[in-house]
């Protein structure tokens, strides 16, 4: 029922022509090269918007350019280029500081850029499955070096608050998505006196090592055997994707607990249906049926617009397409729950994040 609700959502009711000029607002989109990115940066493009066009390269970033300007020749906006190869973590940082030497305020962060089913055994630069790499760790990364513009932005120009928002580009979570959304190996130790036995392990340890040291550099929580599993195909694909959603649920509420918050809404959702290039990877004969179902990107870029924009938006709320409040599976609401050991899944996953990006801040 959830899953045709979204395959066959109702007209888009926030669109264009909701909004009035943006002028003074400025936006990042990730992944605005091409698809759903594409279509709203032309949107907010149109409506004169300061938009940062993410891409891999400044070749993609122009050719983007082109399009939107072509599309919206009299607009008073301005494109901007974000250049991060999102599958580098080391390439983020340095478009942030160009973002921070430019401006002084950011409206709103779309983490859209996404990759599915690349072919098996694509790694990012820094070595993990590109999936979760180019999907949660670079949309982490980016979420940490950006929230003090966004808070400055909040508290300094935007009254009511809740305008500062991040969104987080998921999937329909009803569809193949495995059990929990995010799974670890069960085995992994969580603390160094969870660990197993110094001595048993593979590791050289040096005998006459005191033993405290020799524990606390054995086996980080956060070492790759801390890793979420890898899973095959579209289960991982969809990992990732409940990933976001997870990361999305996590930072909301570590920012709610805050007494002060930061003026930051994190809000995640499933963009719909859409025929793009991100089912470059599947085969023609099923691409083919897809194209008989799937909507043009500018629908995603309604629900994205929504999330992003519309007044009624709830922080830590689940969208569907094209821009209504919708719902998320239990197995995965339940792993925003803590288990029998005083831990849920949603914040292993955000330490585990935390943990791999620390050294790219
Ligand atoms: N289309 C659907 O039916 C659908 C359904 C559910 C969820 N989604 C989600 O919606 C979002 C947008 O997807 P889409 O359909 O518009 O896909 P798309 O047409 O393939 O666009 C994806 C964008 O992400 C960029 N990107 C990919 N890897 C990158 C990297 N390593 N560094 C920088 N940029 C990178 C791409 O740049 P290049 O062009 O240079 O590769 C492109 O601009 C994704 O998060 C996707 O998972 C889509």
């Amino acid at each position: 029922m959830s899953t045709l609700a979204q395959m066959f959502p109702p007209a888009p009711t926030f669109t264009e022509k909701s909004l009035t000029d943006l002028f003074s607002k400025v936006y990042i989109i990730t992944g605005a090269t091409a698809g759903v990115g594409l279509e709203l940066a032309k949107i907010l493009y149109s409506l004169n918007a300061t938009v940062y066009i993410g891409g891999r390269s400044l070749t993609r970033c122009n050719e983007g350019f082109q399009a939107i300007q072509s599309a919206h020749p009299t607009s008073k906006g301005t494109l901007k280029p974000f250049i991060a190869d999102l599958s580098d973590l080391k390439t983020i940082k340095s478009a942030v500081e160009s973002f921070l030497n430019e401006e002084h305020r950011l409206d709103v962060l779309f983490l859209n850029a996404g990759v599915m089913l690349p072919p098996e055994g694509s790694k990012t630069k820094d070595g993990y499955n590109m999936e979760i790499g180019v999907n949660c760790l670079s949309s982490f990364l980016l979420v940490n070096l950006l929230t003090p513009i966004m808070a400055f932005t909040s508290s300094h120009f935007c009254h009511p608050n809740p305008s500062i928002r991040i969104v987080w580009v998921s999937s329909c979570l009803d569809m193949g998505t495995p059990k929990g959304g995010v799974q670890f190996p069960s085995s992994t130790p969580l603390s160094p006196s969870k660990c197993n036995p110094p001595f048993s392990s593979s590791r050289t340890t040096s005998s006459t090592a005191p033993l405290s040291s020799t524990l606390t550099s054995f086996r980080s929580p956060t070492e790759p055997s801390d890793a979420p599993k890898q899973l095959k195909g579209m289960a991982q694909y969809m990992q990732s994707k409940s990933g976001a959603y997870l990361l999305a649920h996590e930072f909301s509420a570590r920012t709610s607990k805050n007494a002060h918050g930061n003026g930051i809404m994190h809000v995640s959702l499933h963009p719909g249906f859409m025929k793009t290039e991100l089912q470059r990877h599947i085969p023609a004969p099923a691409r083919a049926m897809m194209g008989t179902v799937f909507k043009g990107p500018k629908y995603g870029a309604y629900t994205e617009l929504y999330a992003g924009l519309a007044p009624d938006v709830e922080d830590g709320a689940f969208y569907w397409p094209w821009g209504r409040k919708g719902a998320v599976p239990a197995h995965i609401i339940e792993s925003t729950e803590n288990g029998e050991d005083g831990r849920s899944v949603s914040s292993r996953f955000y330490e585990w994040c935390e943990e791999q990006v620390k050294l790219f801040m």
